[in-house]
């Protein structure tokens, strides 16, 4: 297994923010610093991050929480305000899976699996999030509908064609494959209806369900198979899109990643 995927999958960090641990020269191999993420290593190789063992692979555990208004979507809050995280006693470190703000409600998923929660946050892999919309300067008419659908010009550039469906005269389900920072509601206050509620309802194959505001789920081997295999596009080519905006998972991990290494 390459050296990023390794880490990934131990739970160290997203595998892109393992590849810039890897790259800050921060891992070794056998007591040998490696700068190559594509380095081939097994479960019997002795790899350290910091002059840490990294343990390899975690039993991989990913939950679906119903997130509150309230709680905020980072595994830590310096301003210490609830964390999605603290929401879940599940007894392994878990990060968050990209972000819902702190207004919004609805589901969102928790994992201590660092390539998973690439795949499922990576814009190449274009996994859908359909969210419920409920706007202000109802009612919504067709011509901000079709432009949703086409897609609208935002400050960081036009957002990808949606799917949108007028619930009710100010309510509206809207599925994107973006995951940009406030998406939503910039769209939605872009064609003149503010957001007022906001709730993710689905994520890929995975739908919210009955769970309760607050209340979380450990996830079936068969979802989680789903969630793998959710999205489009082929996992094993190297990342070579643009940074992802507006996720949060591991950013701690790579602001770390950036500090300059001991030693070198
Ligand atoms: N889009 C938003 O505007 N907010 C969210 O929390 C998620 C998607």
């Amino acid at each position: 297994m390459r050296l990023a995927k390794y880490l990934a999958s131990a739970g160290v960090a997203s595998r892109r923010a393992a590849e810039e641990i890897v790259w800050a020269g921060r891992v070794s191999v056998g007591g040998v610093c490696v700068r190559d993420p594509a380095r081939e290593v097994c479960r019997a190789d002795e790899v350290n991050v910091d002059g840490v063992r990294v343990v390899p692979e975690q039993a991989r555990v990913v939950y679906a929480v119903n997130k509150p208004a309230g709680i905020v979507c980072t595994a830590r809050d310096p301003q210490r305000r609830p964390t999605i995280v603290s929401l879940v006693p599940a007894g392994v470190r878990l990060y968050p899976v990209g972000r819902l703000d702190i207004d919004t409600t609805g589901l969102i998923l928790l994992t201590n699996d660092g390539e998973l929660a690439h795949h499922l946050t990576h814009p190449r892999f274009g996994v859908e999030k359909t969210y419920r919309a409920v706007v202000s300067g109802a009612p919504v008419r067709e011509r901000a509908l079709r432009a949703l659908r086409e897609g609208v010009v935002l400050q960081d550039g036009r957002t990808a064609p949606a799917r949108v469906t007028r619930l009710a005269a100010d309510t509206l389900e809207l599925t994107i494959r973006e995951g940009r920072k406030r998406q939503v509601r910039r769209m939605c206050e872009r064609v003149g209806h503010p957001v007022r509620v906001l709730e993710r309802i689905s994520f890929g194959p995975l739908e919210l369900g009955e769970l309760r505001p607050g209340a979380h789920r450990r996830l079936s081997a068969t979802e989680v198979l789903a969630l793998t295999n959710a999205g489009r596009g082929d996992r094993r080519r190297p990342a070579a899109s643009p940074p992802v905006r507006g996720r949060s998972f591991a950013a701690s991990v790579r602001r770390a990643a950036r500090r300059p290494a001991e030693g070198r």
